[in-house]
């Protein structure tokens, strides 16, 4: 077992870049077996998940090569298998986009039940209504989900709630479908618009991703493409958090979309943080202690719920009382009792926590209990006083390339160590 050892206390000054979104590679794999062809995807972040999925995909015939720079060629035309035994796609929500993928090249597909991390209930029922819309019979059994259409058919489908997944899911099932598809009210995050390119450039014709509408006309085959992922907003946003967590930091983070991160810039200037964009970088400077703040988590262009955990341990030793309203999933608040550990003053009931924020955090054992609580807890131990030990670091390596190498290179004192 590996867990990491914090020296809190030291801002962080330096550079550092970003890597490929997580949640765009975790859709661009499955939607590459939609060509019986080859497919490189370049920028792939070395995460748990791409590795996980990387085997998956191994296992249902495709050949698929990763290097150290995060290029991977997927050779999907051996891809011979539509049933998925492999219990692995419990590791990962977006296995469940190997759905939508295997529907759409050949018919039909089974997988168990997706897993991902326990941050609340996960449904799917707006995935499963699209496929039907798209002409697919559906079988849930002894938690096995069937998919089988003899062909899909161009629909016009309006998501009750804005689901990343079901975006992104019907967006690829219906790229081969006879006739035009209509998605409404789906969501805007720039993975359904990168997915949405990557499409494309495999020869789909998918319109208005990053609008509440995309419209997908069907083709009748795709084709290998080389496509780059784009860098992970959600990382450049925790490190954005990190910078700004100990007066004194000083931190450039490269390689960024800056349009994909004006809601964590414009709360992080509230809380009195100074946020400069140049090119594709941006430098976060913090002289002193931030200023409390309310949060409301929403879909894009909102502010994310996945740097809702990240920016907490911020809030709790912020001067006054902050709010945080957790408005997409009811569960993503356990990373708190593990906080409270730590010494911050927070009360959560239901979907709001409320923060008193604190002097200083002080050192503690801990617990990661999902990936983002993960990075919260290594935040909050970067900020402490004393020493901070965060275990179930499996968690974190889900999601997160060499986060404590990272931050070893800002001058954190951080190190992993078996136990
Ligand atoms: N929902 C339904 N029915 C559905 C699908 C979703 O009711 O069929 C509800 C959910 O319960 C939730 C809301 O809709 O309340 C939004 O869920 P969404 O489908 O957008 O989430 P997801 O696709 O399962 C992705 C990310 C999450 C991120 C959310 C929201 C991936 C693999 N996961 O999940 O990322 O929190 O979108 O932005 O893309 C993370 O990276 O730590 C993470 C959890």
């Amino acid at each position: 077992m590996e867990k990491l050892l914090i020296k809190g206390g030291k801002p962080l000054k330096g550079r550092v870049a970003v890597s490929g979104a997580k949640n765009a590679t975790v859709a661009l794999i499955p939607a590459a077996l939609l060509a019986n062809d080859t497919c490189v995807l370049e920028n792939l972040p070395q995460i748990r998940d791409v590795s996980v999925l990387k085997e998956i995909v191994e296992k249902m015939g495709a050949k698929v090569q990763m290097n150290e720079r995060g290029t991977m060629e997927i050779v999907s035309s051996g891809l011979c298998n539509s049933h998925i035994s492999n219990g692995k796609v419990k590791e990962l929500r977006a296995s469940y986009y190997l759905l939508g993928a295997l529907l759409a090249r050949f018919g039909e597909v089974s997988m168990a039940y997706p897993g991902g991390c326990d941050i609340g209930l996960r449904p799917i029922d707006q995935h499963i209504k699209g496929f039907k819309a798209l002409g697919a019979e559906v079988e849930i059994e002894h938690g096995i989900i069937s998919l089988k259409a003899k062909k899909l058919a161009g629909a016009h489908i309006f998501l009750d709630v804005v689901s990343v997944g079901a975006t992104i899911n019907l967006m690829i099932a219906a790229t081969m479908a006879e006739g035009t598809t209509v998605l409404e009210n789906v969501a805007k995050e720039p993975h359904v618009v990168d997915v949405a390119n990557f499409l494309n450039s495999m020869g789909a014709e998918v319109k208005g991703a990053g609008t509440d509408v995309i419209k997908i006309r069907g083709v009748e085959r795709m084709h290998g493409s080389t496509y780059m992922a784009i860098p992970d907003q959600i990382e450049a946003g925790t490190y954005m958090i990190a910078a700004a967590a100990i007066p004194g930091g000083d931190v450039v983070i490269e390689s960024v979309i800056p349009k994909h991160l004006d809601s964590i810039a414009a709360k992080l200037i509230e809380m009195g943080v100074e946020v400069q964009f140049n090119g594709d970088s941006v430098r976060v400077r913090n002289h002193r202690r931030p200023k409390s703040v309310d949060i409301k988590t929403l879909p894009y262009p909102g502010f994310p719920t996945d740097l809702q955990q990240p920016i907490t341990p911020l809030l709790a030793q912020a001067e006054g009382t902050s709010m945080i309203t957790e408005s997409i999933w009811e569960g993503r608040f356990r990373h708190v009792d593990e906080l409270k550990r730590m010494g911050a003053d927070i009360k959560v009931e239901g979907r709001v926590a409320v923060i008193e924020g604190i002097e200083s955090l002080s050192g503690a054992r801990v617990s990661a209990t999902d990936l983002r609580a993960g990075a919260a807890l290594v935040i909050a131990g970067l900020m402490a006083k004393g020493e901070t030990e965060v275990c179930n670091l499996f968690h974190i390596d889900r999601g997160y390339e060499n986060l404590e190498g990272k931050l070893a290179s800002l001058g954190a004192e951080i190190k992993r160590i078996n136990y």
